[in-house]
């Protein structure tokens, strides 16, 4: 097969879909789209405006009057929300304690999936997120659903946190990693689930360069046929 093909990397909260889906992305000279980014900013905006996260119309109401571009730069992408880079501000503390209560809104949800999909119609894409096998791009080629234990999932974050000179406390961040892996797996729509035909890769004790190649021996034993 010699076409662009689809791949979707979904998985739990610093399981290493972005790092690696980035490096996919970038041998394949595809384009990659974070998802997460897009909650995130939606987020942002909301918390900016003071709105209710749980009132699901108001952030709907928003999101609809409010733009948000993913743009490609040499490491990954920036985000612009309404024309203002947002990339350093939508990964800060209170973004990520509050995006799962907007994600778990159903007209979010759709909104954000319609867009999404847009993006996607092309091909040649390396989408990460939590429902992108299973609801954005369910007929996509190459389906992997990354795993890792959440201690391990909590050091890398609070080993990332210190190289950024964030201040960062392991114990919390476990805490926290596990209230948002509990959110995203129980809501109603569309829970972080493993797609049926996903591949499943466990990262704990894996660098990023072996689950990068991994994911490069699944895609390229699907464009073999
Ligand atoms: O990078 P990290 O794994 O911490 O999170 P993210 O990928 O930036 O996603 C932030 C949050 O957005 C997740 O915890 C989910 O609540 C939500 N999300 C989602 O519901 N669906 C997606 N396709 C992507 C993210
Ligand atoms: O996107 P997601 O939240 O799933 O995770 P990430 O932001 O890509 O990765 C979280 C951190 O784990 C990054 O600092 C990566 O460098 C690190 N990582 C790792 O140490 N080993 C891996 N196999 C994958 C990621």
């Amino acid at each position: 097969m010699s076409t662009k093909i689809a791949i979707a990397i979904d998985g739990p909260a610093a399981a290493g879909k972005s790092t690696v889906a980035k490096q996919v992305a970038r041998r394949l000279s595809y384009i990659y789209i974070d998802t997460g980014a897009m909650y995130r900013a939606i987020t942002y905006k909301s918390l900016q405006q003071g709105l209710e996260l749980e009132d699901e119309k108001s952030v709907y109401e928003v999101l609809v009057q409010t733009d948000i571009a993913l743009v490609q730069t040499k490491d990954g992408q920036n985000v612009l929300l309404d024309g203002q880079d947002v990339t350093e501000e939508i990964r800060k503390q209170d973004v990520t304690n509050s995006v799962s209560i907007v994600a778990k809104h159903a007209l979010i949800r759709k909104e954000m999936v319609e867009r999404q999909q847009a993006m996607a119609s092309q091909r040649g894409v390396v989408m990460d997120g939590r429902d992108i096998g299973t609801h954005v791009i369910p007929d996509a080629e190459v389906k992997i659903f990354l795993i890792a234990s959440v201690e391990e999932r909590a050091v890398r974050r609070h080993q990332e946190n210190k190289q950024k000179g964030f201040p960062s406390e392991l114990e919390q961040l476990k805490r926290e990693i596990a209230t948002r892996d509990k959110l995203d797996s129980e809501r109603e729509v569309s829970p972080l689930v493993k797609a049926e035909d996903a591949v499943e890769i466990d990262t704990t004790s894996l660098s990023i360069q072996e689950v990068v190649d991994r994911i490069l021996s699944v895609v390229e034993s699907v464009k073999e046929g």
